[in-house]
């Protein structure tokens, strides 16, 4: 029998949204079963990044995903090569904001980078809700 093809792929997956999502959608489409590592609150203060959301809350949104096997966390840069084994991964995948900075991951798997969706990012959605707040206040529809 042949071995199920195993996807892996690595974020923060803050306010989830909806580039997110087609994201995983189009990952799902390259393999079998598809490992989303999500980044701990932890790594994220290492990369100065601040989430809005807390990574327990951030696991459990990406986990119920329909097309995501399993959600391990993302807590250092160099992990990836252990995981390509211990998960035995035949493709890393990232979006194209990331290409080629992890092509030193060939000789262990094959490194795809897709097409982002366009006009939206976390950072995108927190302008976006600055610029509202100060429009409209934080009591909008109270
Ligand atoms: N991603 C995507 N399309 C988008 C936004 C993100 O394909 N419009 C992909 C990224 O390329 C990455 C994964 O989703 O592979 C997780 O990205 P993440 O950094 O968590 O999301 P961003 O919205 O890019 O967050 P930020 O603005 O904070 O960088």
């Amino acid at each position: 029998m042949q071995s199920k093809k195993r996807v892996i792929t690595y974020g923060t997956f803050d306010m989830f949204h909806v580039g997110h999502l087609n994201l995983l959608n189009r990952l799902a489409e390259f393999g079998d079963e598809l490992i989303v590592a999500v980044s701990t609150d932890e790594f994220n203060a290492l990369k100065g990044k601040k989430t809005l959301i807390p990574y327990e809350q951030r696991v459990e949104i990406v986990r119920h995903i329909k097309c995501v096997s399993e959600v391990i966390a993302e807590e250092s840069w160099e992990q990836k090569i252990e995981d390509i084994q211990k998960y035995d991964i035949d493709i890393f995948a990232m979006g194209n904001d990331w290409e080629g900075k992890f092509d030193f991951l060939t000789p262990h798997c094959e490194v795809l980078y897709l097409p982002r969706t366009e006009d939206i990012s976390t950072t995108e959605l927190k302008i976006a809700l600055n610029e509202f707040l100060q429009e409209h206040g934080a009591g909008f529809g109270v």
